[in-house]
Parts: C-alpha cells; sequence; structure tokens
C-alpha cells in the first residue's frame, strides 16, 4: 500500500559530492579533510589494470591495497577486507571501481565499526547501528549509484542469494568522487549495462510506494539524462560530456533510492544474481520493461510520466497508452544498447518456476508499486525471456 500521506518521513543524505572531470585529484584532499592517514583502497583488478589504482595511489603515502574485489562480491571477500584492515592499522576506506568495490568497501566499514562477518548485518537481522570509518567513494563506472546509496549487495554462494546491508545513512559513503575522466575507456556492454541500471534505479525509486518528492525530483532528472546521453556513452565511449552526465543519471539515481528499496525488477535481479554471476545491470535491464508493463495499471499516470521522460509524446494518450508506449520506448533502448537476452546472461526457460519463487521471497518485491505473486512473476519472466531475440 502506498505510504500514508500524514507519516512523518525523512531524507537522509550523508555524502559531499565532489564531481567533475579530474574529481580523483581531490582525494588526497578529501582523505586529509577526514582525518584519514592510513587508508584501505578496496578496488579490483580491472581498475588495477587500467591503472586508475595507480592514479589514486600516487597521491597517497600510506595505503594498504585490497584489490581482490570481484563482480558481486561474497561474504568471504568483504570478511577477508575487514581482517585486512584490522591487521595493518587502516584509519579510513577508498572504494575505487564499480558498485562491488564501493559496495565491498562500504560492508568492510560495518564489519570493521562492529565486528563479526558481514552475513550478521543482512537487512533485518542484527542492525547497522554504528557510523562506518571514514570513506570516499570513487565511481568508474556510471550505473549502481552506490556512491551515495546507503545500501551494499553482497553474495551468499551457500543461500544462493545476494543480500542487502544498510537502510542507514550509517553506511553512507562519507564523500563521494565523481571523476567521469575514469569512465572514458569501459567497453559499450558495460557502459550499456550500468546506465539501464542507473535508470532501472530512478524507474522503480519514482514508481515504488516509497517515493516522496524529493526522490521523484532526483529520478525523473536521471531518466531524462539517460534518454539524451546512454546511447551517445555507449556508441563513443571517449565522449566525456556523455560521461559526464551518465555520471550524474547515476548518481541521481542512487539518491532515489535513499533508506528504502527499489521493485519487482531489483527483487528478481538480485535474487536470479544469486543463482548465475553476470553482470546485474543487464540482468536488471533485461526484467525492467516486463516489470513496468506488469506495473503500469496499478499507477498509469507515474508510468505516463516515465514515457515522457523517455521522450514520448504522450499528448492525447490516455494515461495507461502512455505508460504502455513508454515500456516500448523502455525496450528500444534496452536492445538498441546491445543488453543480452535472459539466455545469454545463463538463464534457461525451465528454470522460471524457481526464479519467481526467489523474487518473491526478496525484500524489494515489498514496495512494488502492483502486488505480486509468483505466478505474477512467472508471467513476467517468461516475457523477459522473450524480449531481445534477435
Ligand atoms: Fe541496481
Amino acid at each position: 500500500m502506498p505510504v500514508d500521506v500524514d507519516v512523518v518521513r525523512t531524507v537522509e543524505m550523508p555524502t559531499r559530492l565532489i564531481h567533475g572531470p579530474g574529481a580523483l585529484g581531490h582525494l588526497r584532499q578529501a582523505l586529509g579533510e577526514l582525518g584519514v592517514a592510513r587508508p584501505l583502497l578496496v578496488t579490483d583488478p580491472g581498475v588495477a589494470a587500467a591503472g586508475i589504482a595507480e592514479r589514486a595511489l600516487q597521491q597517497l603515502d600510506e595505503t594498504i591495497v585490497f584489490g581482490d574485489v570481484r563482480p558481486n562480491p561474497d561474504i568471504e571477500v568483504v570478511d577477508r577486507g575487514a581482517e585486512l584492515y584490522r591487521a595493518e592499522g587502516c584509519d579510513g576506506l577508498v572504494g575505487l571501481g564499480g558498485g562491488s568495490s564501493m559496495d565491498t568497501a562500504k560492508s568492510i566499514g560495518v564489519v570493521v565499526a562492529q565486528g563479526g562477518s558481514i552475513v550478521d548485518y543482512e537487512y533485518g537481522s542484527t542492525p547497522v547501528s554504528r557510523r562506518i570509518p571514514p570513506l570516499v567513494a570513487v565511481p568508474t563506472t556510471a550505473g549502481t549509484g552506490s556512491e551515495v546509496t546507503l545500501w551494499a549487495v553482497i553474495t551468499d554462494h551457500d543461500r544462493k542469494i545476494k543480500f542487502n546491508v544498510g537502510g542507514t545513512p550509517l553506511i553512507g559513503p562519507h564523500v563521494a568522487l565523481i571523476d567521469p575522466e575514469l569512465m572514458l575507456g569501459l567497453p559499450p556492454a558495460v557502459t550499456a549495462a550500468t546506465g539501464m541500471d542507473a535508470l532501472s534505479h530512478a524507474i522503480e525509486c519514482y514508481t515504488c510506494d516509497y517515493h516522496q518528492p524529493f526522490s521523484d525530483a532526483v529520478a525523473l532528472q536521471a531518466i531524462e539524462l539517460v534518454r539524451d546521453w546512454l546511447r551517445r556513452a555507449v556508441e563513443d565511449g571517449s565522449d566525456l560530456e556523455a560521461r559526464k552526465h551518465m555520471a550524474h543519471a547515476a548518481t541521481l539515481g542512487g539518491m532515489a533510492y535513499g533508506t528504502e528499496s527499489a521493485g519487482a525488477a531489483h527483487a528478481m535481479s538480485q535474487s536470479a544474481g544469486g543463482v548465475h554471476d553476470c553482470p546485474h545491470g543487464a540482468l536488471t535491464a533485461r526484467v525492467l520493461g516486463p516489470v513496468c508493463e506488469y506495473n503500469a495499471p496499478a499507477d498509469p499516470e507515474r508510468y505516463a510520466r516515465i514515457a515522457q521522460g523517455l521522450g514520448v509524446a504522450t499528448g492525447g494518450l490516455a494515461p495507461l497508452d502512455a505508460a504502455l508506449a513508454g515500456v516500448e520506448a523502455l525496450d528500444s533502448l534496452t536492445d538498441e544498447v546491445g543488453i543480452p537476452t535472459m539466455e545469454e546472461l545463463g538463464f534457461s526457460e525451465d528454470e522460471i518456476p524457481m526464479l519467481a519463487r526467489i523474487a518473491f521471497e526478496d525484500p524489494q518485491t515489498i514496495g512494488n508499486p502492483r502486488k505480486v505473486a509468483i505466478s505474477d512473476y512467472e508471467e513476467i519472466y517468461r516475457n523477459a525471456f522473450s524480449r531481445g531475440k534477435r
């Protein structure tokens, strides 16, 4: 059910944004202002290979590098990073990379601040109750918005799921250094998947039960930026202007999350992402159109507004027709930027009953604008499998 109008609500934004080409050059100063002398730099081999980690390290004196982050980071990597942090006497964190590196850095911060293992802090069990150590998040992709979200997503291989940690400003980065120059070398597939993830955050947070005017504003701006700049960033990865606007879209999409969750597309992609290791953004994009098609009748006006944001001429159309035209535009964008099919992402149709069940159990099902039963998820998955066939 939609949130009551007479309930007092909050907007939490604990992160200072430093953005623009060359923002990485402010890393040393940002850490100094936070009183960090010996940071743990959390990153991944791809960022190291691109020479970005080296550019960060050149500014810093005493830095311990934890470069073991892999896509879809798991419990083991977080707990190992926290051990290294303690053993080396670190006093702050730098999360340098895509959502995986930034989420790992946040999660290391939680374990360092509160002890135990990151699995103890799955949303709904032990609450995150202490502020993480000072964290500077430096995104190298434009998608997850993890540099400002109040969440981290961690994979549990035993349960074959991803779980959420956070939902509180205590886990938010202290500073986000958003430097579009770091994104210039990203290949088209990564640009497309991450850009569509940013769009999915905006669309889901604009339509979920938790939306409020402040998140609406940033979500709509993110949708329009993706509309105008994602194709260009995919076509020409060296287009700094496109990179800059997509970086902003990602951060705005992350801001739309707040302390709340998204909706059915993320319930599906986060649960399915624990089954087959595939890019989160691509998987979310592949289910997003079918989810919007399913949800539109529950709130045609909001989905019609999204259609406008995506560039659809909605004048004269009834709200539901406009909303469905928006879904078409979304599907076209998804295909144009080359998002893989469900099969290409590693899934097969005989997995649909299982995928539908775990999506239903994912906490982000609550808050979706239309009630979703397991059988509804099966239908949405069948539609997702039919999309993108060339
Ligand atoms: Fe996402």
